[in-house]
């Protein structure tokens, strides 16, 4: 029997296409072969020297602590695209809520009274309050044309907007499945400087970590809409609250929400949900159990 030790709550519909005959699947492993997981930190976990494969059950392996599973033999699978559909859909929710004042508007409910005498006038506050443009016709930069960036990019065509995308590392395929309404451009001053709203699909790493920070947010137009659905560290915190509190940023999404996030007018923190949905928690579930089964019993490393 090969012992998967999982995190986090896996996709039953995922875990299944483990064999019961030959899989002993367990939260509380100590000697497994494998583990399953998914936002779950690993960098401080000791590894057994029975662990072989570790199954990332989501796009970025930066949960996992890469450099060392390869120094001691563990091979790292992940689900690139798997839960693509799921985040640009919410991606896509939050471009309509960083101009439309829906969250704004289900605070001001909530303070309403039971039995609240007098809606009407309420009602009057709010719709002076809450206004917010439309984005038909205004611009946007997808930063990362991957997997999300690029149905993002598709999507916010669609709805009207004038695209502009950018990624120095695009494929030809990732190139050819962009709809004609998205144009590349190949430097990020330009795009700060023109666009309304950004959409951020890139990965942290030594050359990205912190990039959006004060000196770029002064290159970008007044008002500009943030959102980020790819990772927390793309952003110099302290920076985006000072561009915010100056309307500099006129809203911040964020699915990376830290201490110095919360409480903060026009910054919307959410609980890193992007992939949540259970479509997408299946696909990535059975394409790393796929991946990490094949690697257990035969030894082969399937590129997803
Ligand atoms: C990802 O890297 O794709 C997400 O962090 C997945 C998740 O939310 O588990």
């Amino acid at each position: 029997m090969f012992k998967i030790q999982t995190y986090n709550k896996i996709s039953d519909k995922g875990l299944s296409l483990f064999d019961k005959a030959k899989y002993d699947i367990s939260e509380d492993h100590t000697d497994a072969e494998g583990i399953i997981l998914r936002s779950y930190k690993l960098h401080d976990t000791k590894f057994p020297a029975t662990m072989k494969a570790i199954g990332r059950a989501g796009a970025g392996t930066n949960n996992v602590p890469t450099d060392r599973c390869t120094d001691e033999g563990i091979v790292v699978f992940n689900a690139p695209g798997a839960n693509a559909n799921a985040v640009k859909e919410l991606v896509i929710t939050a471009l309509f809520m960083s101009s439309r004042k829906v969250v704004e508007s289900i605070s001001w409910a909530q303070t309403l009274k039971d039995g609240e005498s007098d809606v009407a006038a309420q009602v009057e506050k709010g719709k002076s309050n809450f206004g917010g443009p439309e984005i038909l016709g205004k611009k946007i930069g997808v930063i990362g044309l991957g997997a999300i960036g690029g149905l993002v990019a598709n999507a916010c065509d669609a709805l009207g907007m004038e695209v502009i995308g950018y990624d120095p590392f695009i494929s030809d395929a990732a190139k050819e499945n962009l709809t004609d309404g998205v144009t590349i451009k190949h430097s990020l001053d330009d795009i700060f400087a023109e666009v309304d709203y950004l959409s951020l699909h890139l990965p942290v790493n030594n050359d990205t970590k912190g990039m959006f920070n004060a000196e770029l947010f002064a290159k970008c137009k007044d008002g500009i809409r943030i959102v980020n659905f790819a990772r927390g560290g793309l952003i110099n915190d302290a920076d985006m609250v000072t561009a915010v509190k100056s309307g500099k940023v006129a809203k911040y999404i964020t699915d990376f929400p830290n201490a110095s996030l919360l409480n903060i007018e026009n910054i919307i923190p959410i609980p890193h949900l992007g992939a949540s949905t259970p479509e997408s928690e299946e696909n990535c579930a059975k394409m790393v159990v796929t991946q990490v089964s094949l690697y257990l019993e035969t030894g082969n490393v399937l590129n997803a």
